[in-house]
């Protein structure tokens, strides 16, 4: 097993010479490097960055850019995501637009000065899925990069790199350390082009995870394989039963036949994931009750670990979208959203159907 490597600093031969090139450990350090090699090798990618959240990767990826840059984004992004977007990173010169990358028409007229084309796929929380090969050519056309969030997926299930993406975000908090108990994030990129600047800037900000973390997120990632395929049939499972609930209005899981980009999460996906959305008739009160009475999934933001969670993306984790704009892009007041854990399947489903009774 590599080491916690707990050192802050390394001894030097002489001033300036440090020992096989370890120096400090914002710099350098063997955990988080084996966790960095482990999730380049499993993304296909050419270097790749491990840092103190998913939030931190993403924004290590924006101080790259210089004022002026265009970044055109998917409209349905994970809450946090979109605030650094438009709060944050905004007021430095850096210009964002949101399209629904979904929609053909607006993926093919990407203005000619955009830089990043950035989205998520499978979408948080709508569970939206882009064509990856449709946007890569897009954002080529205008001789764009690509970077796509694949938290959701998990390299696991979609390997974002080998259609043409350029980088690949992570929020390691998720499905890649797997049991809700560590916060870190990764950034793999296809070529080798941005490495000296990714890590320039890593270093810079001091954004890196520390080794405890590292090694916890590799320990989980041992197994990802393992939850990945509990959480799809767990999920699946429920999907379909939702589906057929009397007291259900609404299912969004891109497993199903009838999401409307389930044609494409076939294509490029190895299976459909373990997040479902749902809406009930009576919208926020109804749902909020819902999650009153849910005994195995428990009410909490995050997602991706071994036990279930129930959360309302709108009062929760997209509550600093703001509402006309959630309104805008579909995410109602009441939708619900389960991260489906690997228990047993039947406990799941009773759990639910217990709770819909309640309501
Ligand atoms: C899709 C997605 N990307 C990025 C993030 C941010 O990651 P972190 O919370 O590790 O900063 C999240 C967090 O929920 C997320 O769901």
């Amino acid at each position: 097993m590599p080491p916690i490597c707990m050192t802050s600093t390394y001894v030097q031969d002489a001033p300036g010479k440090p020992r096989n090139g370890f120096e400090y450990s914002r710099t350098q350090n063997v955990t988080r490097f084996a966790l960095q090699d482990a999730l380049t090798e499993m993304e296909g990618g050419a270097c790749g960055f491990t840092f103190t959240s998913g939030m931190a990767a993403i924004h290590t990826l924006l101080l790259t850019l210089k004022p002026g840059d265009r970044i055109v984004a998917a409209n349905d992004l994970y809450g946090g995501t979109h605030r650094l977007f438009s709060k944050v990173m905004s007021r430095f010169g850096l210009i964002f637009d949101f399209i629904d990358t979904t929609v053909p028409e607006q993926l093919e007229n990407l203005p000619a000065d955009t830089r990043l084309l950035y989205l998520e796929t499978p979408s948080n929380p709508l569970l939206n899925i882009t064509c990856l090969e449709s946007a890569v050519a897009a954002a080529r056309k205008v001789g764009a990069e690509v970077a796509v969030d694949n938290t959701f997926a998990t390299p696991y299930l979609q390997s974002p790199l080998q259609f043409g993406a350029d980088y690949v975000i992570h929020s390691t908090t998720k499905y890649i350390a797997g049991h809700s108990d560590v916060v870190g994030g990764a950034l793999i990129a296809r070529s080798e082009k941005k490495k000296e600047d990714i890590w320039f800037h890593q270093n810079s900000a001091g954004t890196v995870n520390s080794p405890f973390d590292a090694f916890l997120t590799l320990r989980g990632l041992r197994t990802l394989h393992v939850r990945m395929d509990r959480h799809c049939q767990n999920a699946g499972m429920l999907a379909e039963w939702l589906q057929g609930h009397s007291k259900v209005e609404r299912v969004i899981y891109p497993g199903l036949k009838n999401h409307p980009q389930h044609g494409v999460a076939k294509q490029q996906m190895r299976d459909f994931g373990g997040m479902v959305g749902f809406e009930l008739p009576g919208g926020m009160p109804q749902a909020t009750d819902l999650v009153k009475h849910t005994k195995l999934f428990a009410l909490a933001e995050s997602l991706g670990g071994v036990e279930s969670l129930i959360e309302l993306p709108a009062p929760m984790t997209h509550a600093s979208v703001p509402p006309e704009q959630r309104q805008a892009i579909g995410i109602a007041d009441g939708l619900v959203r389960l991260s489906v854990g690997i228990e047993d399947g039947e406990d799941l489903r009773r759990d639910l159907e217990l709770a819909l009774e309640a309501v």
